[in-house]
């Protein structure tokens, strides 16, 4: 028992981190089966862009989701978000 929790203590800051790191590679495997049906990645570098703050990316990717139709998960949704933040938009999360 008493090695048991060690191995937890051990094991559980590794897990954490890997899913932190596995959060942007996720929405980048959803984002690239899912999102370039109706447009591809350029709506999201083009001048004119609509979305212009963190929570308008993350609104805008809701409802896009909805109109696929895919049913996704709030996790899967924050994944494609933190994507799309880090590769294009690069807004500050807390705006
Ligand atoms: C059913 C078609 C459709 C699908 C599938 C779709 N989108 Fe969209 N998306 C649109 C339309 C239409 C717009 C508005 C484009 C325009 O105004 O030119 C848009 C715009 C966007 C924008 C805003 C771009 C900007 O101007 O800043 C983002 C971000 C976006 N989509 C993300 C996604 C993501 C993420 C997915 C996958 C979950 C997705 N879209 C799937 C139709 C779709």
């Amino acid at each position: 028992m008493f090695y048991l929790r060690h191995l937890i203590f051990l094991i559980l800051p590794a897990i954490a981190a890997n899913s932190l790191a596995a959060n942007i590679e996720n929405g980048k495997a959803l984002h690239d089966a899912n999102c370039v049906r109706c447009h591809q990645s350029e709506v999201y570098t083009r001048d004119n862009r609509m979305v212009n703050s963190y929570a308008e990316l993350h609104e805008r990717v809701r409802q896009c989701e909805i109109m696929a139709e895919m049913a996704w998960f709030e996790e899967e949704i924050e994944d494609v978000v933190s994507y799309l933040n880090e590769t294009y938009y690069k807004f500050d999360r807390i705006k």
